[in-house]
């Protein structure tokens, strides 16, 4: 009996640790920002039904380097950032892309230039709550395209995405695996962009030439997360 109790005993301590650990998870990076209510966007929510078929979309995707000046709407950011890390899962909170033992160690923001109902400011994409947190002010496409070697495409585009990864979600459970997961992931949500933007008549690129640090530095970039994919937006 006393064998029995302690058995129930260490299996409970080790269910509570787990569920503490997931819990922590889960929501690190979600309350890692203090931010104040002015600085939260709330994103229109974004459609499940296109004009095109996945087919059509995969047909005409191509990397699009220049665009026009007329604005992006907040629909259309909202339609992007839900293509590349939106929420899908009804009982778990699983995404677009797919992500080793669900750990998302992706985080996504958006520079805005040209977008209305947006300032010019550079904002991190919460897919929980479906908000943009703004992190700074400013126009930031001169500073990234100088961190990108000076790629016009930037300096065209009228918003912005920055995909960054924290290795460490990852490497928690699959240890040196970590940032070989964190890269297919990148691949998967560039993907994502590029069909979502076909459908909605936007053009983009996978920019992967660009300094880490320097785009670390004028970003101003938590320690913990390394950018691995630009990707300039504008309408054609
Ligand atoms: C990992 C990776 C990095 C890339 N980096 C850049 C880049 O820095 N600048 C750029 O203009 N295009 C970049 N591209 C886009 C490729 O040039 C483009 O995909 C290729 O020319 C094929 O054209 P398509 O995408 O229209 O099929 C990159 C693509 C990938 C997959």
């Amino acid at each position: 009996m006393k064998k029995y109790l302690y058995s129930i005993l260490v299996i409970s301590f080790i269910s509570l640790f787990l569920a503490f650990n997931f819990f922590c998870q889960g929501n690190s990076y979600e309350t890692r920002m203090q931010t104040s209510s002015s600085d939260i966007i709330e994103l229109p929510a974004p459609n499940h039904s296109g004009k095109i078929s996945v087919e059509e979309a995969l047909l005409k995707r191509r990397s699009i380097r220049d665009y026009t000046d007329n604005p992006l709407s907040l629909s259309d950011i909202s339609q992007i950032l839900w293509a590349a890390q939106g929420i899908t899962g009804e009982r778990y909170d699983f995404r677009t892309a797919p992500s080793a033992g669900g750990l998302y160690p992706l985080e996504i923001y958006v520079a805005s230039s040209n977008v209305k109902d947006l300032g010019n400011s550079l904002y991190k994409y919460r897919p929980k709550n479906n908000t943009l947190v703004k992190i700074s002010d400013g126009d930031k496409r001169q500073d990234m395209s100088n961190a990108a070697l000076g790629q016009d495409a930037i300096d065209n585009s009228s918003a912005i995405i920055l995909i960054t990864a924290v290795y460490e979600r990852t490497s928690v459970k699959y240890g040196s695996r970590a940032e070989r997961y964190a890269h297919i992931e990148v691949g998967a949500v560039v993907q994502n962009i590029y069909i979502q933007s076909v459908s909605i008549g936007l053009g983009t690129v996978m920019i992967g030439a660009f300094k880490d640090d320097h785009l670390k530095n004028v970003l101003n970039l938590p320690a913990d997360e390394q950018p691995l994919a630009i990707m300039p937006l504008g309408k054609i």
